[in-house]
Protein backbone atom coordinates (compact mmCIF):
# COMPACT_ATOMS: atom_id res chain seq x y z
CA UNK A 1 0.00 0.00 0.00
CA UNK A 2 1.08 3.66 -1.09
CA UNK A 3 1.82 5.66 1.89
CA UNK A 4 1.13 9.74 1.68
CA UNK A 5 3.94 11.12 4.64
CA UNK A 6 4.49 15.07 5.00
CA UNK A 7 8.15 15.71 5.15
CA UNK A 8 9.40 19.00 6.64
CA UNK A 9 12.98 19.39 5.87
CA UNK A 10 13.40 22.30 8.36
CA UNK A 11 16.41 24.41 9.24
CA UNK A 12 20.02 23.89 9.39
CA UNK A 13 20.99 20.12 8.86
CA UNK A 14 17.80 19.61 8.76
CA UNK A 15 17.76 19.47 4.77
CA UNK A 16 20.59 17.72 4.35
CA UNK A 17 19.37 15.22 6.68
CA UNK A 18 15.82 14.87 5.43
CA UNK A 19 17.19 14.23 1.83
CA UNK A 20 19.21 11.26 3.21
CA UNK A 21 16.55 9.58 5.23
CA UNK A 22 14.03 9.94 2.31
CA UNK A 23 16.38 8.49 0.04
CA UNK A 24 17.25 6.02 1.98
CA UNK A 25 13.46 4.97 2.64
CA UNK A 26 12.89 4.76 -1.07
CA UNK A 27 15.26 2.31 -1.56
CA UNK A 28 13.83 -0.09 1.34
CA UNK A 29 11.01 -0.70 -0.99
CA UNK A 30 8.53 1.17 0.94
CA UNK A 31 6.36 3.31 -1.20
CA UNK A 32 6.34 6.50 0.20
CA UNK A 33 4.31 9.34 -1.66
CA UNK A 34 6.38 12.36 -0.02
CA UNK A 35 4.30 15.60 0.76
CA UNK A 36 7.06 18.19 0.95
CA UNK A 37 6.27 21.13 3.97
CA UNK A 38 7.67 24.18 5.39
CA UNK A 39 8.20 24.81 9.08
CA UNK A 40 10.69 26.90 10.70
CA UNK A 41 12.91 29.90 10.39
CA UNK A 42 12.86 29.10 6.64
CA UNK A 43 9.06 28.96 6.11
CA UNK A 44 9.01 32.86 7.46
CA UNK A 45 10.14 33.75 3.61
CA UNK A 46 7.40 32.59 1.76
CA UNK A 47 4.51 31.84 4.57
CA UNK A 48 5.18 34.91 7.16
CA UNK A 49 4.61 31.93 9.30
CA UNK A 50 7.18 29.84 10.99
CA UNK A 51 4.25 26.90 11.52
CA UNK A 52 2.29 27.69 7.80
CA UNK A 53 -1.69 26.20 8.51
CA UNK A 54 -1.01 24.50 5.59
CA UNK A 55 1.96 21.90 7.00
CA UNK A 56 -0.79 21.53 10.05
CA UNK A 57 -3.54 20.77 7.71
CA UNK A 58 -1.38 18.55 5.41
CA UNK A 59 -0.01 16.57 9.07
CA UNK A 60 -3.71 16.36 10.29
CA UNK A 61 -5.12 14.85 6.91
CA UNK A 62 -2.01 12.67 6.66
CA UNK A 63 -1.26 11.82 9.83
CA UNK A 64 1.92 10.98 9.38
CA UNK A 65 5.13 13.07 9.10
CA UNK A 66 9.20 13.11 8.69
CA UNK A 67 10.40 16.27 10.28
CA UNK A 68 13.81 17.47 10.01
CA UNK A 69 14.77 19.71 13.18
CA UNK A 70 13.76 23.48 12.85
CA UNK A 71 15.82 26.79 14.44
CA UNK A 72 13.69 28.55 17.94
CA UNK A 73 15.31 31.67 18.56
CA UNK A 74 16.93 31.83 22.07
CA UNK A 75 15.71 34.85 24.57
CA UNK A 76 13.13 36.18 22.40
CA UNK A 77 11.41 35.55 18.86
CA UNK A 78 8.82 33.21 17.57
CA UNK A 79 7.82 30.79 20.12
CA UNK A 80 8.99 27.04 19.41
CA UNK A 81 7.51 25.49 15.95
CA UNK A 82 7.96 22.12 18.02
CA UNK A 83 5.99 23.06 20.66
CA UNK A 84 3.30 24.22 19.06
CA UNK A 85 3.13 21.48 16.58
CA UNK A 86 3.08 19.16 19.98
CA UNK A 87 0.06 21.04 21.21
CA UNK A 88 -1.56 22.27 18.42
CA UNK A 89 -1.57 18.28 16.94
CA UNK A 90 -1.86 17.12 20.15
CA UNK A 91 1.24 14.86 20.19
CA UNK A 92 1.07 14.29 23.86
CA UNK A 93 4.06 10.92 23.69
CA UNK A 94 7.45 11.80 22.63
CA UNK A 95 9.21 8.10 22.48
CA UNK A 96 13.17 7.89 21.89
CA UNK A 97 14.77 4.63 21.86
CA UNK A 98 18.48 4.97 23.32
CA UNK A 99 20.43 1.87 22.50
CA UNK A 100 24.62 1.04 22.27
CA UNK A 101 25.14 0.07 18.30
CA UNK A 102 27.04 -1.59 16.21
CA UNK A 103 30.92 0.04 15.77
CA UNK A 104 30.05 3.20 18.00
CA UNK A 105 32.53 3.18 20.84
CA UNK A 106 31.69 4.70 24.18
CA UNK A 107 31.80 4.24 27.45
CA UNK A 108 28.90 1.62 27.96
CA UNK A 109 28.14 -0.93 25.24
CA UNK A 110 25.26 -1.88 27.36
CA UNK A 111 22.61 0.52 26.70
CA UNK A 112 19.08 -0.51 25.76
CA UNK A 113 16.41 2.49 27.06
CA UNK A 114 13.36 4.10 26.02
CA UNK A 115 12.81 7.40 27.16
CA UNK A 116 9.06 8.62 27.55
CA UNK A 117 8.67 12.32 27.66
CA UNK A 118 5.67 14.36 28.16
CA UNK A 119 5.03 16.33 24.97
CA UNK A 120 2.38 19.11 26.08
CA UNK A 121 2.80 20.77 29.27
CA UNK A 122 4.63 21.46 32.22
CA UNK A 123 6.94 24.55 31.67
CA UNK A 124 6.62 24.28 28.50
CA UNK A 125 3.26 25.89 29.08
CA UNK A 126 5.01 28.98 27.58
CA UNK A 127 2.75 30.83 30.16
CA UNK A 128 5.53 33.57 31.34
CA UNK A 129 5.27 37.38 32.93
CA UNK A 130 6.96 40.40 33.89
CA UNK A 131 5.74 40.52 37.70
CA UNK A 132 7.68 43.58 38.04
CA UNK A 133 10.73 45.51 36.72
CA UNK A 134 13.61 42.93 37.25
CA UNK A 135 11.07 39.85 38.20
CA UNK A 136 9.62 37.34 35.75
CA UNK A 137 8.16 34.38 36.54
CA UNK A 138 7.35 30.99 34.20
CA UNK A 139 4.33 28.77 35.18
CA UNK A 140 4.55 24.96 35.11
CA UNK A 141 1.08 23.45 34.26
CA UNK A 142 0.40 20.10 35.45
CA UNK A 143 -3.10 18.15 34.55
CA UNK A 144 -4.12 15.03 35.61
CA UNK A 145 -5.28 14.42 32.48
CA UNK A 146 -2.03 14.76 30.82
CA UNK A 147 0.18 12.95 33.77
CA UNK A 148 -2.32 9.89 33.30
CA UNK A 149 -2.57 10.19 29.15
CA UNK A 150 1.30 9.64 29.35
CA UNK A 151 2.08 6.99 32.29
CA UNK A 152 -0.96 5.15 30.51
CA UNK A 153 1.12 5.16 27.07
CA UNK A 154 4.19 4.28 29.05
CA UNK A 155 3.11 1.17 30.72
CA UNK A 156 1.07 0.40 27.77
CA UNK A 157 4.02 0.92 25.85
CA UNK A 158 6.19 -1.68 28.24
CA UNK A 159 3.53 -4.18 27.93
CA UNK A 160 3.43 -4.43 24.17
CA UNK A 161 7.32 -4.14 23.62
CA UNK A 162 7.60 -6.79 26.39
CA UNK A 163 9.99 -4.26 28.70
CA UNK A 164 10.36 -4.89 32.49
CA UNK A 165 10.78 -1.55 34.60
CA UNK A 166 9.83 1.82 34.61
CA UNK A 167 11.58 4.78 36.09
CA UNK A 168 9.84 7.98 36.88
CA UNK A 169 12.75 10.70 37.17
CA UNK A 170 10.92 13.58 39.45
CA UNK A 171 11.61 16.58 41.58
CA UNK A 172 8.93 16.16 43.90
CA UNK A 173 10.26 16.86 46.81
CA UNK A 174 10.81 20.43 45.84
CA UNK A 175 7.91 20.56 43.34
CA UNK A 176 5.28 18.70 45.43
CA UNK A 177 1.98 19.68 43.41
CA UNK A 178 3.19 19.74 40.24
CA UNK A 179 5.53 16.85 40.03
CA UNK A 180 3.40 15.23 43.03
CA UNK A 181 0.79 15.22 40.86
CA UNK A 182 2.68 13.29 38.08
CA UNK A 183 4.05 10.57 40.48
CA UNK A 184 0.60 10.35 41.85
CA UNK A 185 -1.31 8.90 38.10
CA UNK A 186 1.41 7.12 37.55
CA UNK A 187 1.45 5.32 40.58
CA UNK A 188 -2.12 4.71 40.26
CA UNK A 189 -2.11 4.04 36.74
CA UNK A 190 0.32 1.52 37.43
CA UNK A 191 -1.46 -0.39 39.93
CA UNK A 192 -4.67 -0.37 38.04
CA UNK A 193 -3.14 -1.77 34.61
CA UNK A 194 0.58 -2.82 35.34
CA UNK A 195 0.81 -4.47 38.61
CA UNK A 196 3.41 -6.90 36.83
CA UNK A 197 5.70 -4.44 35.30
CA UNK A 198 8.19 -3.35 37.99
CA UNK A 199 7.88 0.40 38.93
CA UNK A 200 10.31 2.83 40.78
CA UNK A 201 10.51 6.44 41.41
CA UNK A 202 14.49 8.63 41.37
CA UNK A 203 14.68 12.29 41.93
CA UNK A 204 16.08 13.32 39.02
CA UNK A 205 19.81 14.72 40.27
CA UNK A 206 20.11 11.30 41.45
CA UNK A 207 18.53 10.04 38.61
CA UNK A 208 21.31 11.55 36.00
CA UNK A 209 24.16 10.41 38.11
CA UNK A 210 22.63 6.66 38.02
CA UNK A 211 22.62 7.53 34.24
CA UNK A 212 25.75 8.10 33.92
CA UNK A 213 27.68 5.61 36.17
CA UNK A 214 25.39 2.41 35.30
CA UNK A 215 23.12 3.38 31.88
CA UNK A 216 22.10 -0.52 32.13
CA UNK A 217 20.07 -0.39 35.16
CA UNK A 218 17.09 1.16 33.01
CA UNK A 219 14.79 0.32 31.40
CA UNK A 220 12.41 2.57 30.47
CA UNK A 221 12.27 6.14 31.89
CA UNK A 222 9.14 8.36 32.15
CA UNK A 223 9.66 11.84 32.51
CA UNK A 224 7.49 15.51 32.13
CA UNK A 225 8.27 17.46 29.53
CA UNK A 226 11.65 19.69 30.50
CA UNK A 227 13.13 16.66 32.17
CA UNK A 228 12.68 14.62 29.43
CA UNK A 229 13.65 16.88 27.04
CA UNK A 230 17.12 17.30 28.78
CA UNK A 231 17.48 13.84 29.79
CA UNK A 232 17.01 12.45 26.38
CA UNK A 233 20.17 14.06 25.51
CA UNK A 234 22.01 13.17 28.42
CA UNK A 235 21.11 9.71 27.26
CA UNK A 236 22.22 10.11 23.94
CA UNK A 237 25.74 10.92 25.29
CA UNK A 238 25.78 7.86 26.64
CA UNK A 239 25.45 5.66 23.02
CA UNK A 240 27.61 8.34 20.64
CA UNK A 241 25.55 11.53 20.78
CA UNK A 242 22.95 13.35 18.98
CA UNK A 243 23.85 11.97 15.42
CA UNK A 244 22.17 8.65 16.73
CA UNK A 245 19.03 8.76 18.31
CA UNK A 246 15.97 8.78 16.96
CA UNK A 247 12.27 9.80 18.34
CA UNK A 248 8.71 10.35 17.55
CA UNK A 249 5.90 12.45 18.87
CA UNK A 250 2.65 10.76 18.81
CA UNK A 251 -0.91 11.97 19.41
CA UNK A 252 -3.97 9.60 19.25
CA UNK A 253 -4.50 10.47 15.43
CA UNK A 254 -1.18 12.17 14.31
CA UNK A 255 2.49 11.01 14.62
CA UNK A 256 5.79 12.87 13.59
CA UNK A 257 8.90 11.33 13.79
CA UNK A 258 11.77 13.24 13.97
CA UNK A 259 15.20 12.96 15.56
CA UNK A 260 16.31 14.31 19.01
CA UNK A 261 18.59 16.71 17.74
CA UNK A 262 18.31 20.28 16.89
CA UNK A 263 19.08 22.29 13.64
CA UNK A 264 23.10 22.33 14.46
CA UNK A 265 23.91 25.72 12.99
CA UNK A 266 27.33 24.92 13.71
CA UNK A 267 27.86 22.28 10.93
CA UNK A 268 25.00 23.12 8.93
CA UNK A 269 25.33 23.42 5.23
CA UNK A 270 28.63 21.30 5.72
CA UNK A 271 27.69 17.52 4.60
CA UNK A 272 28.68 16.33 7.52
CA UNK A 273 25.89 15.87 9.74
CA UNK A 274 25.01 12.16 10.66
CA UNK A 275 21.50 11.62 9.40
CA UNK A 276 21.45 8.24 11.20
CA UNK A 277 19.38 9.84 13.43
CA UNK A 278 16.61 10.82 11.19
CA UNK A 279 16.92 7.70 9.18
CA UNK A 280 16.53 5.61 12.86
CA UNK A 281 13.07 7.83 12.96
CA UNK A 282 11.71 6.94 10.09
CA UNK A 283 12.29 3.10 10.53
CA UNK A 284 10.22 3.85 13.56
CA UNK A 285 7.77 5.63 11.12
CA UNK A 286 7.78 2.87 8.88
CA UNK A 287 7.26 0.55 11.83
CA UNK A 288 4.46 2.69 12.89
CA UNK A 289 3.01 2.45 8.87
CA UNK A 290 3.23 -1.41 9.16
CA UNK A 291 6.19 -1.15 7.05
CA UNK A 292 7.74 -3.41 8.70
CA UNK A 293 9.79 -5.43 5.90
CA UNK A 294 11.07 -2.09 4.79
CA UNK A 295 12.29 -0.90 8.13
CA UNK A 296 14.08 -4.16 8.69
CA UNK A 297 15.67 -3.86 5.71
CA UNK A 298 17.19 -0.61 6.44
CA UNK A 299 17.98 -1.21 10.53
CA UNK A 300 20.07 -4.16 9.20
CA UNK A 301 21.96 -1.85 6.44
CA UNK A 302 23.05 0.32 9.26
CA UNK A 303 23.63 -1.70 11.80
CA UNK A 304 26.49 -3.53 9.29
CA UNK A 305 27.81 0.08 7.62
CA UNK A 306 28.26 0.63 11.24
CA UNK A 307 29.94 -2.57 12.12
CA UNK A 308 32.25 -2.85 9.48
CA UNK A 309 33.17 0.97 10.69
CA UNK A 310 35.00 2.25 7.29
CA UNK A 311 36.03 5.29 8.36
CA UNK A 312 35.27 6.89 5.29
CA UNK A 313 31.46 6.10 5.31
CA UNK A 314 31.39 7.04 8.57
CA UNK A 315 30.03 11.14 10.01
CA UNK A 316 32.53 12.67 11.74
CA UNK A 317 30.55 12.68 15.27
CA UNK A 318 31.00 9.13 15.04
CA UNK A 319 35.00 9.58 14.10
CA UNK A 320 34.59 8.44 10.40
CA UNK A 321 36.16 10.96 7.81
CA UNK A 322 33.15 10.36 5.59
CA UNK A 323 30.39 12.82 5.29
CA UNK A 324 26.23 12.79 4.97
CA UNK A 325 26.29 11.52 1.23
CA UNK A 326 28.88 9.11 1.78
CA UNK A 327 27.32 6.85 4.55
CA UNK A 328 24.04 7.62 3.30
CA UNK A 329 25.15 5.64 -0.21
CA UNK A 330 26.89 3.29 2.17
CA UNK A 331 23.61 2.74 3.88
CA UNK A 332 21.71 2.64 0.52
CA UNK A 333 24.36 -0.07 -1.22
CA UNK A 334 24.17 -2.43 2.16
CA UNK A 335 20.49 -2.40 1.21
CA UNK A 336 20.79 -3.17 -2.63
CA UNK A 337 23.57 -5.66 -1.72
P1 LIG B 1 21.73 20.68 18.37
O1 LIG B 1 21.14 19.36 18.67
O2 LIG B 1 21.33 21.33 17.10
O3 LIG B 1 23.33 20.56 18.38
C1 LIG B 1 24.07 20.19 19.53
C2 LIG B 1 25.44 19.66 19.11
O4 LIG B 1 25.27 18.36 18.51
C3 LIG B 1 26.12 20.52 18.05
O5 LIG B 1 27.50 20.51 18.29
C4 LIG B 1 25.80 19.81 16.75
O6 LIG B 1 26.76 20.01 15.73
C5 LIG B 1 25.75 18.35 17.18
N1 LIG B 1 24.79 17.60 16.36
C6 LIG B 1 23.45 17.66 16.42
N2 LIG B 1 22.91 16.85 15.51
C7 LIG B 1 23.92 16.28 14.84
C8 LIG B 1 23.99 15.35 13.77
N3 LIG B 1 22.89 14.86 13.19
N4 LIG B 1 25.22 14.99 13.32
C9 LIG B 1 26.32 15.46 13.90
N5 LIG B 1 26.33 16.33 14.92
C10 LIG B 1 25.14 16.74 15.39
O7 LIG B 1 21.39 21.61 19.63
P2 LIG B 1 21.58 23.18 19.82
O8 LIG B 1 22.84 23.65 19.21
O9 LIG B 1 21.36 23.36 21.27
O10 LIG B 1 20.33 23.84 19.08
C11 LIG B 1 20.37 24.39 17.77
C12 LIG B 1 18.97 24.78 17.35
O11 LIG B 1 18.16 23.61 17.20
C13 LIG B 1 18.25 25.70 18.33
O12 LIG B 1 17.57 26.69 17.58
C14 LIG B 1 17.25 24.77 19.01
O13 LIG B 1 16.10 25.46 19.45
C15 LIG B 1 16.93 23.82 17.87
N6 LIG B 1 16.42 22.50 18.31
C16 LIG B 1 15.45 21.95 17.54
C17 LIG B 1 14.98 20.70 17.82
C18 LIG B 1 13.93 20.13 16.93
O14 LIG B 1 13.56 20.73 15.94
N7 LIG B 1 13.40 18.95 17.22
C19 LIG B 1 15.49 19.92 18.96
C20 LIG B 1 16.57 20.57 19.66
C21 LIG B 1 17.00 21.83 19.34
Amino acid sequence: MKHTVCLIPGDGIGPEVARAARLVVDASGAEINWLELAAGAGAVAKYGDVLPQETLEAIQRYQVALKGPVTTPIGGGFKSVNVQLRKKLNLYAAVRPVRSMPGIQTRYDNVELVVIRENTEGLYSGIENEVTEGVVTSLKVTTRKACERIARFAFRYAHERGRKKVTVFHKANIMKMTDGLFLECARAVRTAEAPDIEYNELIIDNGCMQLVKDPSQFDMLLLENLYGDMVSDLCAGLVGGLGVVPGANIGDTCAVFEAVHGSAPDIAGKNVANPLALIMSAVMMLNYLGETAAAERIKNAYNHVLGRRRLEDLTPDIGGRGTTKTFTEAVIRAMNG
